[in-house]
């Protein structure tokens, strides 16, 4: 269930181009659960209309503080006081410099002004031009107005509507939808700093050919999203999968065994949790050859010789951090049968206080799960839901265990 889920939020537009990305967040905050009342300048007029955004929130929308629907006439009092937060999106430069001088000459500003500074947060997501942006004034503007204790999201990259490339863009809907479920999370593990692996891992025969498995990374990513919005810092060691990474977490792409155990080996050292969800191959061929091998035709197979990989959880987990308890260590294990006395198992083999065991058949590439987490009193099961759920209750639970 998202963060969203029963909240109220108050969707300002302002006018830019990128307020026809406001609809798509707006449907988003609907299916998210949060209930969306959205207010207009208008200029955000210009762009789009009053009638398709009260059509996606299903509330009529409000853009003039003399709403005559108000029975006191006050609008931006009633609209803020319901609030749980207003996020303004897009946030035009000159509506960031209106908020900032508490300007008040129409709803939305007005409203913000209006909002109770210690109830109800004000998130606003900048769009505008790449040279508007980088103004010294629009960038004074932002520090000051993050200054006072509003939330300015980041800006996008790239192609702009004007034809000219740069910062400045809005976010995208869906990354707005992120932030603000990040900002609805408690920050559970705020100051700490969180290794993730994840994905399988490809360990090469030739340069065309190796071996791997059906690990789809998804665990992991759920869970590197999950420490990121409960305020860790992320770093997310991740095999070859075709995920997207999620926002704010640090990505560092491997393929083979090894060099996820180099990776993990330069990020561990700053890490206070390291979950090792990873799908390690046991073995790699002995010696890749340089070139493709091939068939010659005899009907002879290639001799292929093994070397066992580096065990990457059972290493770190052997640190002077680890045993010391600065370096909490968090292990997967993957059973087709008999999990709890595997996991049970392998939490001992592996050395690590916290093992987390599931079905392999039933999880690898699947959007849901379930998990039974192992320590030394015992075990609890985390029942049967989506993977994303499943990582919020897991960091939770590595949260309380954290001293
Ligand atoms: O031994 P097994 O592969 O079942 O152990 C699974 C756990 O150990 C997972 O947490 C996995 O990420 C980790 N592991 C590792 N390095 C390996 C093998 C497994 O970190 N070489």
């Amino acid at each position: 269930m998202s963060t969203l889920a029963g909240k109220h939020l108050v969707l300002g537009l302002s006018g830019g181009i990128a307020a026809y990305k406001s609809a798509e967040l707006c449907r988003a905050l609907v299916k998210a659960g949060a209930t969306v009342q959205v207010v207009m300048t208008q200029a955000a007029e210009q762009f789009m209309t009053a009638v398709t955004l009260q059509a996606l929130s299903g509330r009529p929308v409000y853009t003039s503080q003399w709403d005559p629907r108000e029975a006191n006439n006050m609008a931006h009092i009633n609209l803020s006081r319901e609030a749980d937060a207003i996020v303004v999106a897009p946030a035009s430069a000159d509506f960031m410099s209106k908020l900032l001088h508490g300007g008040a000459d129409e709803l939305l500003s007005l409203m913000c002004l209006a909002r109770p500074l210690d109830s109800v947060p004000l998130i606003v997501a900048p769009a505008m031009n790449r040279e508007m942006w980088s103004n010294p004034a629009t960038q004074r503007n932002v520090a000051q107005l993050r200054a006072d204790g509003v939330h300015v999201l980041d800006v996008g990259q790239g192609d702009q509507a004007c034809g000219e490339t740069g910062d400045g863009r809005m976010l995208e809907a869906e990354e707005i939808l992120q932030e603000l479920e990040a900002f609805f999370t408690p920050k559970l593990l705020a100051g700490k700093s969180v290794l993730v692996t994840a994905g399988p891992t490809y360990e090469a025969i030739d340069p065309v050919r190796g071996i791997t498995n059906l690990s789809s990374g998804k665990m992991g990513f759920a869970i590197a999203r999950a420490a990121q919005m409960a305020g860790a810092q992320v770093t997310l060691v991740a095999g070859p999968v075709h995920l997207p990474t999620p926002r704010g977490v640090g990505r560092v792409n491997v393929q083979s065994a090894q060099q996820m155990q180099h990776a993990v080996m330069q990020h561990v050292e700053r890490a206070h949790v390291f979950i090792a969800t990873a799908a390690v191959a046991d073995w790699r061929p002995a010696q890749a050859a340089d070139q493709k091998i091939k068939k010659d035709g005899s009907g002879q197979t290639p001799q292929l010789a093994f070397v066992e990989n580096p065990d990457i959880l059972a290493t770190v987990a052997q640190s002077s951090r680890a045993l010391s308890g600065q370096l909490f260590c968090v292990g997967f294990a993957a059973e087709s049968h008999d999990l709890l006395a595997h996991a049970t198992a392998k939490r001992q083999r592996k050395g690590v206080p916290l093992l987390v065991g599931n079905i392999g058949p039933a999880t690898f590439g699947q959007d849901d799960n379930a998990l039974l987490l192992v320590d030394e009193k015992g075990a609890r099961e985390l029942p049967h839901a989506s993977k994303q759920a499943l990582a919020f209750d897991l960091v939770a639970d590595i949260a309380r265990r954290l001293t």
